[in-house]
């Protein structure tokens, strides 16, 4: 950690193509940091995957990102939050990020009737790793949790406009509806872009966590605490796109999602990268 300076990037990694959500938040924060992320396409999705297997793949893509030298990483994936981010900090000497405690201290601040919903991956909602950071920060707050694997595909499908969408919804949420929390958390990379659809369902006094936008503001504490923020130049940051596999799909849904194009894409092979450990 000793020679790190504030002209290092920030690694960044999630699953596939969702932790671009958190890239977006980042840049419009951070517009001067320089970015790398990690989308593991050829591995997607670790929602319903084991916990070990994603904090192998963890494992593997954050040795990656500290080969390519960067100041601190970011978990943007909400699965490999909650199974992979404690090993993580134990293994490696830079700070590392994750995305439950922000989106967890947002939905507290917000929970006026101590009830806190929150949405996730199968295996997000199975590690209750946001019901345990939000009982530490308020053991009287009751949390309600459901997971929602349809909507993953939804998003990627590029549908969130659509009545099948609000049909998914009517569904998964029926859980929220009896008690209304005061708070839900999208707990998972994708469903930022689903936020007008749940909402709707929802109702406006429902206040909406994006973990991933929470997680930008953390981002910037942690920098300006270590002295790592970059203000050298002024220049806007310069990034870099790692996936392993399949880049032009990626490169035509993040661009999209981004709202501008992809600069730097590199695919990585899967044995280059299972050789990290
Ligand atoms: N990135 C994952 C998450 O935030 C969603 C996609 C997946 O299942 O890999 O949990």
């Amino acid at each position: 950690m000793s020679d790190v300076t504030s002209e290092q990037a920030i690694g960044v990694f999630d699953s596939g193509l969702g932790g671009i959500s958190v890239v977006r938040s980042l840049m419009n924060l951070l517009p001067q940091e320089h970015l790398i992320y990690f989308g593991d396409t050829a591995r997607v999705p670790y929602g319903s995957k084991s916990q070990e297997t994603v904090v192998r793949f963890s494992h593997q893509i954050s040795s990656f990102l500290l080969e390519k030298q960067v100041k601190m990483i970011v978990v943007a994936c909400n699965t490999a939050s909650s199974v992979a981010l404690e090993s993580l900090q134990q293994k490696f000497d830079v700070p590392i990020v994750g995305v439950i405690d922000p989106g967890s201290k947002a939905a507290v601040k917000h929970a006026r009737t101590k009830r806190i919903g929150v949405i996730g991956t199968a295996s997000t909602i199975r590690s209750g790793a946001y019901r345990s950071a939000i009982r530490e920060l308020d053991s009287e707050i009751e949390v309600v949790d459901q997971s929602c694997p349809l909507l993953v595909p939804l998003v990627e499908e590029d549908w969130p406009q659509d009545a099948v969408v609000e049909q998914v919804l009517q569904n998964y949420l029926r859980t929220f509806q009896q008690n209304k929390p005061d708070a839900l958390i999208l707990g998972c990379t994708h469903y930022p872009y689903l936020k007008s659809a749940i909402q709707k369902v929802m109702g406006q006094d429902v206040h909406l966590v994006d973990s991933g936008e929470e997680t930008a503001t953390e981002v910037q504490n942690v920098l300006v605490n270590l002295n790592l923020l970059n203000t050298e130049t002024g220049d806007p940051g310069k990034h870099k796109f790692y996936v392993s596999d399949f880049p032009q799909k990626f490169e035509e849904t993040a661009s999209r999602f981004l709202g501008r194009p992809l600069e730097n894409l590199f695919k990585v092979e899967l044995e280059v990268l299972e050789s990290y450990k």
